[in-house]
């Protein structure tokens, strides 16, 4: 059982002695423990052996103070689920062994995830709840309907980002819509699996949907996130979004109670716009990670001062952590999280 730290009273908008920190894609390449395991097993292997998987998820956790834990996993095992098996190669990126254009290829795919395929997630977040410090949180996640088709569609991430879906939004609406219907019911399954397995939070990444105008955004991306806050209403959903500025007011009309932002704005434009009720999360721009200590605490202390004292605050960056940050840097960034003023109601 999970006794409510930093990170659960923040959610409830309670008073804390710091704020939370945590940071996407905490475990990862940067670390050099990270890239020992990865010269032995395969991507794959990691995320799907609850042991390694485990024990990935805790290496960020064993180096710095941090009070969240986000299960080492992949927003593409779910595709797998589905019956669109991915690998990840190196230098390019996620590449799926099928695409879905068409609504032959749609019938081909699982109309849900079956019993059992994704158990190795859920085996790895029993685990990890069993592992990790009671204030600890332990976070699971998902991609965003949106976000998964895009590589459903393109089969992968290219230079030119997802042209595909933008082609098929505008030739085939109706199957695109049923694909994201399809993706949105497994999302829901996935997520709340997740919370059962001991998981105290799920994230959804829409990394994606910044790609739409508001327009689009409001026909492809809202209603799907509508049904997966309404399925999961009353459990702790964070929404990740990503050049997502422009269409703040629809993500709003979504009602995620917990919102990540990127570093496109300041918080405080955030915080304005949406109110007090509203917790954030982030945003501190990943490439700050690169500079040198003095300067990088200097921009976590903006970001910090730029929300102010108030309670609803999860510090966090604007986007995932890149290979080729040094591991002592993190450790700066959240030691002046730390130092920094108790949050005050
Ligand atoms: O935050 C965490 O520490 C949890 C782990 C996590 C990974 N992927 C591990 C991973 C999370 C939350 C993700 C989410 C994810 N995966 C997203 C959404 C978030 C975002 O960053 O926008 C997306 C779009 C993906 C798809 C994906 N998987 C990409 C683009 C890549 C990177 C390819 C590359 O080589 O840079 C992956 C592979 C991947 N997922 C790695 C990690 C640590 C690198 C794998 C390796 O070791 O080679």
């Amino acid at each position: 059982m999970t006794t409510p730290g930093r990170f659960l009273q923040t959610c409830d908008l309670r008073q804390t002695d710091s704020r939370p920190v945590w940071l996407m894609r905490q475990a990862g390449r940067y670390l050099p423990e990270y890239r020992q395991i990865r010269e032995r097993h395969s991507f794959k292997e990691m995320v799907t052996t609850p042991e390694l998987c485990a024990e990935i998820t805790l290496q960020p956790i064993r180096r710095y103070d941090l009070d969240a834990a986000i299960i080492f996993s992949d927003i593409l095992v779910l595709l797998e689920a589905l019956g669109a098996p991915y690998e990840i190669i190196e230098g390019r990126g996620p590449v799926l062994e099928r695409t879905v254009r068409s609504a032959a290829d749609l019938d081909s795919l699982s109309t849900g995830v079956e019993a059992g395929d994704l158990d190795y997630v859920y085996e790895s977040l029993g685990l990890l709840r069993a592992e990790l410090a009671p204030e600890l949180a332990l976070l699971g996640f998902a991609g965003a309907p949106w976000t998964l088709a895009c590589y459903l569609v393109s089969g992968g991430s290219s230079q030119d980002g997802f042209p595909e879906i933008i082609g098929l939004s505008k030739d085939e609406p109706v199957l695109l819509t049923k694909i994201l219907e399809r993706l949105t019911d497994a999302v829901i399954a996935h997520l709340k699996a997740q919370l059962q397995a001991g998981a105290d939070a799920v994230q959804v990444f829409d990394s994606w949907a910044g790609m739409l105008g508001r327009e689009q955004y409001r026909e492809l991306v809202l209603p799907h996130m509508q049904r997966i806050a309404a399925a999961l209403a009353g459990e702790r959903v964070i929404y990740f979004l990503k050049g997502a500025t422009h269409y703040l007011s629809a993500a709003e009309a979504a009602q995620f109670r917990l919102l990540s932002v990127d570093h496109q704005r300041p918080l405080s434009y955030y915080r304005d716009k949406l109110g007090g009720d509203i917790v954030l999360q982030g945003n501190l721009d990943p490439a700050a990670l690169r500079l040198d200590p003095a300067e990088l605490a200097a921009e976590t202390r903006k970001v910090l001062a730029d929300h102010g004292p108030g309670p609803g605050h999860i510090f966090n960056l604007g986007h995932g952590i890149t290979p080729d940050i040094p591991p002592e840097h993190v450790q700066v960034m959240v030691e002046t999280v730390r130092a920094f003023a108790p949050v005050t109601a």
